[in-house]
């Protein structure tokens, strides 16, 4: 039996738009992915400034406008779409987005060839 190329985060239905994100694991590595203009944006939870993870495990990122995440430790805000910090100690730092895709209903994460 072949390998599954993806693993399934997720139904779609699960991630609002500007609600609470989706913790999961990337090459060991913690990741989250939400919502935002109705599209799934994922990255490594981890801050710029220091990688600690942006929500402090309560899963919500975004801040109270909903157009950004905010860093629970400092108050770094990171555009959604774009993962580029415009305010905080990390300014112009940018978090690592995670390929994530979203299709039949499913939020999926590639899965490389030979795991
Ligand atoms: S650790 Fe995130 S802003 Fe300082």
């Amino acid at each position: 039996m072949a390998a599954p190329e993806r693993l399934s985060l997720c139904p779609s239905a699960n991630l609002v738009e500007g609600g609470p994100g989706l913790r999961f694991e990337v090459a060991g590595q913690a990741a989250f992915a939400v919502r935002y203009q109705g599209t799934v944006r994922a990255y490594l939870n981890a801050c710029r400034h220091i990688p600690v993870e942006l929500d402090l495990s309560d899963g919500r990122f975004f801040d109270l406008s909903g157009h950004y995440l905010v860093c629970s430790m400092h108050g770094a805000l990171y555009a959604a779409d774009t993962g580029v910090c415009v305010s905080g100690p990390c300014r112009g730092a940018r978090l690592m987005p995670v390929g994530v895709t979203e299709e039949d209903g499913s939020v999926w994460l590639p899965v490389p060839a030979g795991n």
